[in-house]
């Protein structure tokens, strides 16, 4: 059966991906390499907090199918990869986008569009990509065409969708874009064509390089305005009354999720590699990279002024990387469970969006009720904080949500 769309790696970008081109009307089907994962959405399960078993079940009945065998890239018109562009100690992992580059290639037929979402250094979909997917015989540009088109999917932001989310696309020829660009318009309001693939790539790192330094910056900023006894809630809530030249960001305890804790370090290690500099986001790292343990301090000052620190108990409130969402990978949360319990204060957690947390294979217990410090790490609208910090002694507040006089701010 002939395809408008194979989507390589249904993860968190690649599952809603399929479902909006589902709903515009393409015949689309869905290569993952997780048997898991290709036998929950066949039995119509989610595993993407963004998209809900009914939305799975509505593309199952649009002819959607999952499968762990990638022959479906000989059938298809456009193929996609959304494959994860993880770390290895630090560095650029990308043995998955050569590891789906290898199955596509296998089965690349001429005239097809090859596109990348994972979001990479610039350099890769020409570099990297292009020569596995030549290794059959077919020439980029001229057999089949190439782009890139990086990802802007926020998990858990309800005022922007895909459809209403600009894209940009990158090809590897003018003909590359413009065949890419006419996907993508069928699918969201608007596309921004850039001049090349470097361009496209190296696009999606500066936007989340942007929001690591600015989140870096005002992390620092409430580290120092508490040093100094400078309300640093006040200092924003000023600042951000300023109509133009300021965009306001929020401190935090620590940046967690897949991409602004690593896609930066994938403009670092290419800009290394060149011997240019990258000290912002050098800096940045090492700046979000502090706050849990600046926050376990914060904690343990608190709780000495009453008690011994070993042996008191905290409630983490909120351990999820982000608000309104489920994901815990690279949550801050799990630094500051590590440092407080090196202290021997007993941790439990609070978040409605995780029904189970464990750090270095010790589970946390999930609690709420009586403790002698709650620590507010994410502000999730479904969790009532009156109620859940009622009964602590102490509440440190990362989040500058929380109300009360036992309460002590960022
Ligand atoms: N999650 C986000 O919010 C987000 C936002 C923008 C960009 N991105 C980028 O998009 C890319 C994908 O991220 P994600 O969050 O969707 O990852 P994910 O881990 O949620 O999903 C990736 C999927 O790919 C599958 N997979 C791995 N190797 C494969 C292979 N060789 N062939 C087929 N399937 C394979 C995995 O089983 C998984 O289901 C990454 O580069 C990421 O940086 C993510």
């Amino acid at each position: 059966m002939a395809l408008d769309l194979v989507v390589v790696g249904l993860g968190y970008v690649g599952l809603p991906l399929a479902r909006a081109a589902c709903a515009a009307g393409l015949a689309v089907a869905g290569v993952d390499t997780s048997r898991e994962v290709v036998a929950g959405l066949r039995a119509g399960r989610s595993h993407v907090g963004d998209i809900t078993d009914a939305e799975v079940a509505e593309m199952l009945a649009a002819g959607f199918t999952a499968t762990a065998n990638p022959a479906p890239v000989g059938a298809a018109d456009t193929v996609v990869i959304c494959v994860p562009t993880g770390l290895v100690d630090g560095e650029p992992d990308l043995s998955a986008v050569l590891s789906a580059a290898r199955s596509v290639a296998r089965h690349l037929r001429p005239g097809t569009l090859v596109v990348l979402e994972s979001t990479s250094f610039p350099g890769t979909t020409e570099e990297v990509l292009a020569p596995v997917l030549e290794s059959g015989g077919l020439v980029a540009g001229a057999d089949f065409h190439l782009a890139f088109s990086p990802e802007r999917i926020d998990p858990g932001n309800t005022a922007f969708s895909f459809r209403s989310t600009p894209k940009v696309v990158g090809g590897l020829t003018p003909v590359c874009a413009k065949r890419c660009a006419a996907f993508y318009e069928d699918l969201v309001d608007t596309v921004v064509v850039a001049s090349g693939l470097r361009e496209a790539e190296t696009a999606k790192l500066l936007e989340n390089s942007y929001r690591l330094v600015n989140i870096a910056l005002v992390d620092e900023l409430a580290v120092f305005c508490a040093g100094l006894g400078v309300d640093v809630w006040e200092v924003l809530r000023c600042a951000a009354t300023k109509p133009f030249g300021f965009q306001p960001f929020r401190p935090g305890p620590g940046v967690g999720g897949h991409c602004i804790p690593v896609d930066p370090r994938y403009l670092a290690a290419r800009a290394r590699a060149s011997a240019l500099p990258a000290t912002m986001i050098t800096t940045a790292l090492e700046v979000t990279a502090g706050m849990p343990g600046y926050v376990a301090r914060r904690a343990c000052e608190l709780l000495a002024a009453e008690r011994p620190v070993a042996g008191s108990s905290a409630l983490l409130v909120g351990v999820a990387y982000k608000a309104d969402v489920a994901d815990v990978r690279q949550t801050p949360a799990t630094s500051v469970v590590r440092q407080l319990r090196a202290l021997g204060v007993r941790v439990a957690y609070h978040d409605p969006h995780v029904p189970a947390f464990a750090v270095d294979g010790v589970p946390v217990p999930a609690g709420s009720g009586p403790c002698d410090i709650a620590v507010v790490l994410q502000d999730h609208a479904a969790v009532d904080l009156g109620e859940v910090l009622r009964d602590a002694r102490c509440v440190l507040d990362t989040r500058g949500v929380a109300e009360g006089d036992n309460v002590v701010r960022l």
